[in-house]
């Protein structure tokens, strides 16, 4: 049984709330850095369970299962399988997410993005083992880079997903997240981002508005889903953005 303190940590984690938490003192740390193509990534060993990366706890699979995952998204198979065929697909902070592998086995050009790919400085622990599995199966589909500088062309992608990535960085990172990915969609794509506090999700579309309204349309969503790590059950209230670039004919609608 894990302690009531324990507990705390491993849902503090879970939540992903800020470096700043993460690395008080006494919290057991392993911390290793490496410098892969100019980008700093800082492994932190937290116990048996996880893996930080900059701070922020890698997650996937084993906590978020592709069902949470695609409702918080509002996708379903269905969708994906009508009209995603010939679409380049782009999942950002994908972590060891099963959304990639989905798309891939439902034969959709998918590739995922995440700051740690391809770099293995990190521990064998119970995420440890779990990522070093993902990166040696899904490797060909992986970019490694950062989403507030990402490695691809302007008007390049279809669809952009991102799950749980945004709720771990300040409100300038959500930004910049957010300008790449209306750089990098073509005109008519979509991206779908899942994870801002009810703040956040204020902001961003303050942001948008003022900056991006212009070329997008956009919406937000707020929804309350299950996290269940090895049976300890938690809900969480999150927002989803939904990005769209207008068409110049869209634009003068609008
Ligand atoms: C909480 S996990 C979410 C993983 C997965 N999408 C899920 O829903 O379980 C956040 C992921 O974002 C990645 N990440 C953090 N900062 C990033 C950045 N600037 N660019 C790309 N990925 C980043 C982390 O390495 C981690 O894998």
């Amino acid at each position: 049984m894990l302690s009531g303190l324990k507990l705390s940590r491993v849902w503090l984690l879970a939540f992903c709330l800020s470096f700043t938490a993460l690395t008080t003192p006494s919290f057991a740390s392993q911390s290793k850095c490496a410098e892969l193509l100019h980008l700093p990534v800082e492994f932190e060993i937290y116990g048996e369970d996880f893996v930080l990366v900059n701070g922020i706890p890698v997650t996937g699979q084993f906590m978020h299962p592709l069902k949470v995952v695609m409702g918080n998204l509002g996708i379903t198979e269905l969708d994906v399988q009508k009209t995603y065929r010939n679409k380049k697909v782009l999942t950002i902070g994908e972590g060891v997410s099963e959304l990639l592998p989905f798309f891939l086995a439902q034969g959709v050009a998918a590739r995922g993005l995440d700051v740690w790919y391809h770099n293995d400085g990190f521990d064998d622990n119970y995420s440890g083992k779990i990522m070093r599995k993902y990166v040696r199966k899904y490797g060909a589909h992986l970019i490694q880079g950062d989403a507030k500088k990402i490695p691809l062309r302007s008007g390049s992608i279809d669809k952009v997903f991102s799950h749980l990535l945004v709720n771990n960085v300040e409100h300038d990172e959500q930004v910049a997240i957010v300008e790449e990915v209306i750089r990098i969609l073509k005109v008519g794509g979509e991206a779908r981002l899942f994870g801002f506090g009810d703040d956040g999700a204020e902001l961003i579309q303050d942001y948008i508005s003022a900056e991006a309204g212009e070329k997008v349309r956009f919406t937000t969503k707020r929804i309350t889903f299950e996290i269940d790590f090895r049976g300890h059950k938690r809900e969480k209230t999150l927002s989803l953005l939904i990005i769209k670039k207008l068409r110049a004919r869209d634009r003068r609608k609008s």
